[in-house]
């Protein structure tokens, strides 16, 4: 997977690819995230990237022609154009999955006004990570990156991603480790009987309970198997008597 992101603070994202499982990914050869000042592409002095937005209005708006000339170098034949904006798309697992299977990626942060209008035209996506107004693109596009990249086949174990927290809907099953007991605080005995199978039966039917307590709203976009039906049958008839 290979991402480009331009930003005017690339030192923002010296901690986020030098840590840990991204670190890992780029050492190993699965990812290739590389970061570009936006500011190399200004033709102005002082490498200016912003200005006043024609019309008035409060702040500074980042400029057109930085963001063009970026894009017509960093772009490949096989290139999604994302923008950060908190008008976008809201992201999502079903996104970051989606893009997890792109070939090259380019992220566009903004900051101040956000940028030039004109640039919607050479983007192929705008995405928010939510319903709030954060200062830069940064962030968002550090969100991103992470979501996706652990998506990226090799970058962490597949069994891993594969039951994970809205992957498959479902929010994933209670897990515990060492020590068995604290202060009473015990481990449910079923993970210690060694029998995998009744394991796996425990697993699905709290990842259920879970998402119908934590989040009920994400049953409506989950495609029941029939063996899900039953379990949800159960607790919710459990839950009425
Ligand atoms: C202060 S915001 C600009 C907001 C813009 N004036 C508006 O009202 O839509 C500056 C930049 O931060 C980023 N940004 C802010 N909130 C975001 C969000 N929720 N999701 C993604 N990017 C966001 C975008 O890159 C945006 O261009």
């Amino acid at each position: 997977m290979n991402i480009d992101i331009i930003t005017i603070f690339p030192e923002f994202f010296d901690a986020f690819l030098h840590t840990s499982i991204i670190k890992r990914g780029i050492e190993d050869g699965f990812l290739n995230i590389k970061t570009h000042q936006l500011r190399d592409y200004s033709s102005l002095k002082h490498n200016r990237i912003d200005d006043t937005p024609y019309g008035g209005g409060a702040g500074m708006l980042m400029m057109f022609p930085p963001f063009y000339e970026a894009i017509k170098t960093l772009k490949k034949q096989h290139t999604k154009i994302i923008m950060t904006s908190p008008q976008g798309q809201l992201f999502d697992q079903k996104k970051a999955t989606e893009l997890a299977r792109e070939e090259h990626i380019i992220v566009l942060c903004g900051h101040y006004e956000g940028i030039d209008a004109r640039v919607e035209d050479l983007i192929d996506e705008e995405i928010s990570i939510g319903n709030y107004v954060l200062t830069g693109g940064e962030m968002p596009a550090m969100i991103m990156v992470d979501a996706i990249s652990r998506l990226v086949p090799g970058v962490i174990h597949e069994d891993s991603s594969e039951t994970d927290s809205l992957q498959k809907g479902w929010l994933k099953y209670p897990q515990y480790t060492k020590p068995e007991n604290y202060e009473g605080y015990r481990v449910p005995d079923i993970l210690l009987s060694g029998h995998h199978q009744n394991i796996e039966m425990w697993r699905k039917e709290q990842s259920i309970r879970r998402t119908l307590s934590k989040r009920p709203d994400l049953l409506g976009e989950i495609k029941l198997t029939e063996e899900e039906k039953k379990i949800l049958k159960r607790i919710q008839s459990e839950k009425q008597g």
